[in-house]
């Protein structure tokens, strides 16, 4: 039986996360989570923030505070989003403050020098002797050596799009203090991706089955594959093994994009001592019955397609490769991009005072950026939400429980024996395709799995349409109650298929309907585990039903 190990890409502690970010990584995550659950698998869900790296210090000196503070700062509001958004992971941690990330990224350094896969040479690096730092390449700026434009920056030119090599920049610049840099020596170590690619992971990236969008993003990938540092001269990061600092690692982290994958096993392994079990933790990551998942946006996708690997590879240790990264396209606003720095953000604090939460969650898997850009727009989740949820969930359940509240006293109505072959015919093959969401959830067509579940919603309406249990309570009462006690049954599945997409308002629907404990523990409809069809017994207590998804106002009809 496999083990899913599921990853969410790690949010930079820097800032607020966005609905695009929320629909690249976290709730399609969260949802295929729930769902492989209910389905009986064991599942380790694994997030938290990335912490180290320049663009932190400088938000935390800019800032004005220490950077443990800055980054614990963000990693709790940004945990507040999660919440509010019913986002859970089994452990939400941090590269700085997870006590098993320091000794766990030394560790794959070390074997991957020992494996022969780092190159350590000194070259020449800018440095600005005012802020008394080398530069990272997005601090960079100058005139572009092949077209003369001045705006150029220390990765690209945004002219002529050459990739720029920054110690060839004409003019260069600081971009923190608008000082001229200078060329000073340093020591890095390299990561030989061209090794590893002509040794194993160029064969297994061909080889492997993608995602049809993440396929086309990495064909380009292996052609052309630099060395790549992974050291950077700087204070706040992981250190390197002590037992480099006579080669030149004194003073010297690791490379934030080198650490932070490697905290996805981290984390694990922080999980698993909080279980009481610290060895446990290669369960989730060695072994052929481990399926290592990696939700991420389509920016992420080279470093979990290619460099990871790599790295698990070059360990040596056994690691298992992923099996799927199920990367999105990007995710926009009302037309243009998610920008917290430009402000074109969503006010989720408004929008979580002013909407429930479960509502947008849904309205968010369906437009997910599947296979397509996709976006966000506020009219376009009102008119789901009335259409859909309204509309067919919750007028389902309102019809059905409240008929039975007046008129059966709040009890499941009888299904009588001479009714029970004609009910069940009626709603599993004449009322229209119902289907089973999980299986699209498992193949990661989170959208088309929220259909299904509309479609199966869909079904009960149209049952309830053509027995229309009101007359027939006058001129066959036996039919009328068997009809009813059908439709229970089939929002009782309805209470568990919705429970991954939202599940707040599955419970509580599962309650309304008389059920204890807690919706999202229970097994999925047609699981091994889960009871057959049909598990009600005639005149049990439902609960009080009350109105599951209230209609929303067209927001373009209201004062500003
Ligand atoms: O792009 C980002 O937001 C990175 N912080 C993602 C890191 S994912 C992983 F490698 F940890
Ligand atoms: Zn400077």
């Amino acid at each position: 039986m496999p083990r899913y190990t599921v990853t969410s890409a790690l949010p930079y502690a820097n800032g607020p996360i966005h609905f695009g970010h929320v629909a690249g990584a976290y709730l399609p995550a969260d949802l295929y989570v729930r769902t492989l659950r209910m389905l009986g698998e064991e599942v380790a869900f694994i997030c938290g923030t990335d912490e180290y790296g320049v663009a932190i210090t400088l938000g935390a000196e800019q800032a004005g505070v220490p950077y443990e503070e800055y980054v614990a700062g963000w990693h709790d509001t940004i945990r507040g989003t999660f919440e509010a958004l019913s986002i859970e992971f089994d452990i939400w941690s941090g590269t700085s403050r997870c006590a098993e990330h320091t000794e766990t990224a030394q560790e794959f350094f070390r074997a991957l020098d020992k494996a022969g896969y780092l190159a350590r040479r000194e070259e020449e690096q800018l440095y600005c002797a005012t802020d008394d730092m080398f530069l990272a390449d997005r601090y960079i700026g100058g005139t572009c050596y092949e077209c003369g434009h001045t705006g150029a920056g220390g990765d690209e030119c945004p002219s002529c799009g050459t990739w720029i090599a920054p110690l060839r920049l004409e003019d260069p610049i600081c971009k923190i203090c608008g000082g001229t840099p200078e060329k000073r020596p340093t020591t890095h170590w390299y990561l030989d991706l061209p090794k590893l690619r002509d040794e194993h992971i160029g064969e297994w990236i061909a080889k492997h089955e993608w995602k049809p969008n993440v396929s086309a993003f990495i064909k380009n990938l292996l052609k052309d594959v630099p060395q790549r540092a992974i050291t950077r001269d700087m204070k706040w990061g992981v250190p390197l093994p002590p037992e480099y600092a006579d080669q030149g690692g004194e003073g010297k982290v690791l490379y934030v994009w080198f650490d932070a994958p490697i905290a996805y096993v981290s984390f694990t392994k922080e999980l698993c001592a909080q279980r009481g079990d610290p060895d446990g933790w290669e369960r989730w990551w060695k072994g052929d019955d481990v399926r290592l998942v990696h939700f991420l946006g389509k920016d992420n996708i080279p470093f979990h397609c290619m460099v990871f690997p790599s790295m698990l590879h070059g360990t040596q240790q056994g690691y298992t490769l992923p099996w799927q990264v199920p990367a999105n396209e990007f995710y926009n606003l009302e037309g243009g991009k998610f920008s917290t720095s430009e402000g074109r953000i969503l006010d989720t604090t408004d929008l979580f005072e002013r909407y429930e939460s479960d509502a947008l969650r849904f309205y968010i898997i369906t437009t997910l950026p599947e296979t397509a850009d996709a976006e966000f727009s506020l009219q376009g989740f009102v008119t789901a939400n009335n259409a859909h949820l309204a509309g067919n969930i919750g007028n389902l359940v309102t019809r059905v429980l409240k008929f039975i509240a007046k008129n059966y006293e709040g009890r499941v109505p009888d299904l009588s024996e001479e009714h029970r072959a004609e009910m069940d015919r009626e709603i599993l093959e004449g009322c229209g395709s119902f289907g089973d969401p999980a299986l699209h959830a498992q193949a990661f067509q989170f959208r088309r799995a929220a259909e299904q579940l509309i479609a199966n919603a869909s079904v009960a309406n149209v049952f309830m349409q053509r027995m229309e249990p009101w007359a027939l309570r006058k001129t066959d009462p036996g039919r009328a109650a068997s009809s009813l006690n059908t439709l229970c049954e089939w929002l009782l599945w309805l209470a568990r298929w919705m429970a991954p997409f939202m599940p707040g308002k599955a419970q509580e629907l599962w309650e309304m309907l008389g059920q204890p404990g807690r919706v999202v523990d229970q097994h999925w409809p047609g699981s091994p585990e889960a009871s057959t069809w049909r598990q009600l017994e005639n005149g049990a207590a439902l609960g009080t039903p009350a109105a599951l998804f209230p209609r929303l106002d067209d927001p373009s009809q209201e004062p500003a």
